[in-house]
C-alpha cells in the first residue's frame, strides 16, 4: 500500500482499513478531546464523539475535569443524548441507570433484582485509559500502552507555546461558537490539506483574486509568486506532527496592516488607537491578527491561524470537519471582535473551496480502480530539504508533501503495531 512517494487509494477507500484505523490508530494513540475552557464552571459538559467513541468531557461538582465514555455498562445505549450543559449527573434513558456527573453509578432502578452483592460501583461508566492536559488542551489515549503526552507532544509542544503566548499571554477561550461541516470524504483528505503548502494559491483563487483587487497586497498575496523561493517552510515535528510556518510572509513587517478589510476594521483601529495610543495599539493588533500557523498534531488536533479544527471520521467516506474560532479572556472587547470577523472570515469564504476539493479527491479514488496510487513525492528528491540549525528539525520548501509523508509513516508504525498486538492477543 505504499511505495516511495506514494499511497494506495484503498487507504481511503477500504471499509476494513477505516474499521482497523478506528481500532488501531485512534484506540492506540492520544487523542484531542476538548479545552478546559469549554467546561468552565462545575458540573458543565460537552458531549462528543473522538476517534468514533461517544465521550463526556466534563466539570465534575468536586471540581475535577473527567473524561467518561458515554456508553451504558447496562444494554450499551449512548447515556447522554444532549451535545451540552450543566447536569450534577447522567440518567440513561432506556432503564433510567443514573451516574453522577464523576461517572459512578449512583442508583439502578429495582436493584433487588441484581442479588445482595450487586455492588453499583462494578457499573460506573468507564473512562479512557489516560487523560492528560497541555495547557488547556485535553488528551485521552484509549490504551494505557502510550507514552507519556510530553513525549507524544515533542516539539509541538513548543509550537503550541508560540500559540499560546502571543500578545498579552491572555489565556485562550473556546467558547465562541464553532462551524461545523459534513464532509463527504474520508478524513485523511481534510488530514492531508491541513499541511498541504502547495494549494492555497490555486484552490483559493477566486478569494485571492477578490482580496488583492479590492485591498491590494494583503494576507495571503505573498502566494502569488515562487512561494517556494519564500522564507516560509513545512516542518516534521516527528511522531505524525507537522508543522506550516506562514509567518516569515505574513508577519513580516505588521500583520494588521496586512490584514485585508474586514467589518469595522477602520472602527476598531480607531477605537484603539484612541484609548491606547498608537505603538501599543497596533501591538496588541498584530497580535490579533492569524497566527500563521498551521501546527498539525496527529491525528486530530489542527491549529490553524486563530482556530482549533476538530476532524471527526464518520464512515470511510464521511467526515466531520468542526472549526472552533477562540477569543482572548480579559483582552480588550475590539480585540475579540477582530479575532471573530477573522474567524468567520476563512471557513466562510476559504473552507468551501477545500470541502469541494475534498470530496472531489474522494469520487475519483473511489470510482477509477484502475488509477491505484496517491502522488506524494512534492520535494522528495529536489535537495532542498535540510535541518533547522535552531531545533535539529528537518524541513523543506512551504509546497513540499513532506507533511503527508511524515503521518503516513507515523499511520504504518500505528496500525502495524496495533494488528500484529491483535494477532498476538488472539493465539493467546
Ligand atoms: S441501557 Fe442504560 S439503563 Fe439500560
Ligand atoms: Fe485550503
Amino acid at each position: 500500500m505504499f511505495r516511495p512517494g506514494f499511497v494506495h487509494r484503498r487507504l481511503y477507500v477500504d471499509e476494513q482499513i477505516f474499521h482497523d484505523e478506528l481500532r488501531y490508530l485512534y484506540g492506540r494513540t492520544w487523542l484531542y478531546i476538548g479545552h478546559e475552557s469549554e467546561v468552565p464552571q462545575p458540573n458543565d459538559f460537552i458531549a462528543r464523539r473522538v476517534g468514533g467513541r461517544p465521550l463526556i468531557l466534563v466539570h465534575t461538582q468536586a471540581g475535577e475535569i473527567r473524561v467518561l465514555f458515554n456508553r451504558c455498562p447496562h444494554r450499551g445505549a449512548i447515556v447522554c443524548r444532549e451535545t451540552h450543559g450543566n447536569a450534577k449527573g447522567f440518567i440513561c434513558g432506556y432503564h433510567a441507570w443514573t451516574f453522577a456527573n464523576d461517572g459512578h453509578c449512583s442508583s439502578v432502578p429495582l436493584r433487588q433484582g441484581y442479588g445482595a452483592d450487586f455492588n453499583l460501583h462494578s457499573v460506573d461508566l468507564a473512562c479512557p485509559a489516560k487523560v492528560d492536559r497541555y495547557r488547556g488542551f485535553i488528551f485521552a489515549a484509549f490504551t494505557s500502552d502510550v507514552p507519556s503526552l510530553t513525549e507524544h507532544l515533542g516539539p509541538a509542544a513548543d509550537l503550541l507555546d508560540q500559540w499560546l503566548d502571543r500578545g498579552d499571554r491572555q489565556p485562550v477561550v473556546v467558547r465562541s461558537g464553532s462551524m461545523p461541516f459534513l464532509v463527504h470524504a474520508n478524513w485523511k483528505t481534510i488530514y492531508d490539506n491541513a499541511g498541504d503548502g502547495y494549494h492555497p494559491p490555486f484552490s483559493h483563487e477566486s478569494m485571492l483574486t477578490v482580496f488583492s483587487r479590492r485591498y491590494g497586497d494583503v494576507d495571503m498575496n505573498y502566494y502569488g509568486s515562487d512561494f517556494d523561493k519564500s522564507p516560509m517552510y513545512s516542518k516534521n515535528l516527528g511522531n505524525g506532527h507537522t508543522f506550516l510556518d506562514q509567518r516569515p510572509e505574513m508577519h513580516k513587517l505588521s500583520a494588521w496592516k496586512r490584514q485585508h478589510v474586514m467589518p469595522g476594521y477602520e472602527a476598531i483601529e480607531k477605537a484603539l488607537i484612541d484609548r491606547l495610543g498608537e505603538t501599543r495599539a497596533l501591538q496588541l493588533l498584530d497580535a490579533s491578527t492569524g497566527s500563521g500557523m498551521n501546527l498539525n498534531i496527529f491525528p486530530n488536533l489542527l491549529i490553524i491561524g486563530n482556530q482549533i479544527q476538530m476532524p471527526e471520521p464518520l464512515a470511510v467516506n464521511q467526515t466531520q470537519l468542526t472549526w472552533f474560532s477562540t477569543t482572548l479572556d480579559g483582552a480588550p472587547d475590539e480585540i475579540n471582535a477582530v479575532r471573530m470577523r477573522m474567524q468567520e472570515d476563512f471557513p466562510s469564504f476559504g473552507e468551501v473551496d477545500d470541502a469541494g476539493n475534498f470530496e472531489a479527491c474522494q469520487q475519483g479514488m473511489e470510482s477509477v480502480p484502475e488509477m491505484e496510487w496517491i502522488d506524494i513525492r512534492r520535494h522528495i528528491n529536489t535537495a532542498r530539504g535540510g535541518v533547522d540549525p535552531q531545533d535539529g528539525l528537518w524541513r523543506e520548501p512551504m509546497s513540499s508533501d513532506l507533511h503527508m509523508r511524515t503521518y503516513f509513516q507515523r499511520w504504518q508504525e500505528l496500525m502495524n503495531t496495533g494488528k500484529s498486538n491483535s494477532l498476538a492477543e488472539e493465539n493467546i
